[in-house]
């Protein structure tokens, strides 16, 4: 999709981890758009991510649900969008082993809905239209030790958070194949930096430190993930969304590969330094506790195609990344503080204890 002037972008999930990232790059980079960002404001959504941007004159917030098809479909209507970058979503596996109905509800039908809303608003004027949904890596299954996920790998969810999302990715390449929707696909690898809710690993491990709390490790520690620092995420959906071949699919990565306890022991090294205590206190936290059910061993992406195809790389050493991750949230305890107040409480008690 050509970055021409006074296009309308919606953004779903904006307030998110990832969203608010992306909202931010879209207001600054192209002050000739305007940015719509719509979110339900769930648990995992915070305008407060996005206060550095609120008044800017290319950028609006709407408060609605994706999963309620009427409103979606005026909403498309009223508004008339040019492009749409789709990320809201539940995002969390350990969420949808409790209540996988939530992750069918709003990955899947929320998705179609937006699909729905699409395809009857671009209909007679499909050209220049552009609808970039963004999933998740998980969608291809779990790797043993060796080899990586391509475009090309069979999808084979294990969790209901990636079954969730490998139905909607479905649907999206069905409305392009079916009524020529215009559409792209990332699947990314796990994501890091500042704004992640700490029910995933690394904000949570962060704040437990900083509490001098226990550090839950699922079973031995042994699972293996593939980090991208989210700033780097938003750049390849900017490169995709304007740049990526219609109807493609571009996996994401970092080829920045670790084992979970390894990465901990990073974290707690490095938190040591930064809170003035003795070498090896944080690890003393680390607490081995039940395994994830059905816990996916390794995650490894090949983002060959959109680094050669597109011209796009990270900029970011993990040494790097999580430094400056770390120093985010130690900078950040008031945002860290209000998110984990509330909810969050009843949310970590009943999983944890
Ligand atoms: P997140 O949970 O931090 O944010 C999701 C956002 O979606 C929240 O702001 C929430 O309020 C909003 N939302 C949820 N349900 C909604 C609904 N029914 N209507 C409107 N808004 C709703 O998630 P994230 O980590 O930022 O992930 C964003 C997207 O990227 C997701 O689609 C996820 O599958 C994908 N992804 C995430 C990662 C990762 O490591 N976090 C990696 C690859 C892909
Ligand atoms: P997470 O951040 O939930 O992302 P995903 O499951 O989507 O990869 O988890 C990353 C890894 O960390 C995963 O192997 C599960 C593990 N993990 C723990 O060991 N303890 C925890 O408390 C959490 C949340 C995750």
């Amino acid at each position: 999709m050509a970055a021409n002037p006074d296009k309308k972008i919606l953004i779903t999930g904006g307030a998110g981890f990832i969203g608010s990232h992306v909202v931010r790059l879209f207001v600054n980079k192209y002050p000739q758009y305007q940015i719509v960002n719509l979110d339900a404001l769930t648990y995992a959504g915070n305008l407060e991510n996005l206060s550095d941007i609120e008044d800017k004159p290319n950028y609006r917030f709407e408060k609605g649900d994706i999963t309620d098809g009427e409103f979606v479909h005026s909403f498309f209507e009223k508004e008339q969008f040019d492009g749409v970058l789709h990320l809201a979503a539940e995002s969390h596996v350990d969420r949808s082993i409790k209540n996988p109905m939530a992750f069918i509800v709003t990955n899947v039908m929320g998705t179609v809905n937006l699909l729905n809303a699409a395809k009857e608003a671009w209909k007679d004027q499909p050209e220049g239209k552009r609808f970039h949904h963004i999933s998740t890596d998980e969608v291809y299954g779990s790797l043993d030790d060796g080899g990586y996920f391509l475009e090309s790998t069979s999808y084979d969810p294990k969790s209901p958070y990636s079954a969730s999302k490998a139905s909607s990715d479905h649907f999206v390449r069905a409305y392009h194949n079916t009524y020529k929707l215009p559409v792209v696909l990332t699947n990314c690898s796990n994501n890091y930096g500042p704004n992640q809710f700490p029910e995933k690993l690394i904000p949570l491990f962060i704040n437990n430190i900083r509490h001098n709390k226990p550090l839950p490790v699922y079973g031995k520690g042994e699972n293996v993930r593939d980090w991208i620092y989210v700033i780097d995420h938003a750049r390849a959906l900017d490169t995709v969304f304007h740049q990526g071949e219609d109807g493609a699919t571009y996996n994401v990565g970092g080829f920045n590969e670790w084992k979970n306890i390894d990465l901990i022991r990073v974290m707690c090294r490095v938190m040591d330094r930064k809170l003035d205590r003795a070498e090896g206190s944080s690890e003393e936290l680390i607490t081995y506790v039940k395994d994830r059910a059905g816990h996916d061993l390794r995650y490894a992406i090949d983002s060959t195609k959109v680094m050669e195809e597109l011209g796009w790389k990270p900029s970011l050493q993990f040494e790097e990344g999580i430094e400056k991750t770390i120093d985010w949230y130690l900078e950040n305890t008031a945002w860290l503080d209000r998110v984990t107040s509330g909810s969050y409480q009843e949310y970590y008690k009943e999983h944890y204890q």
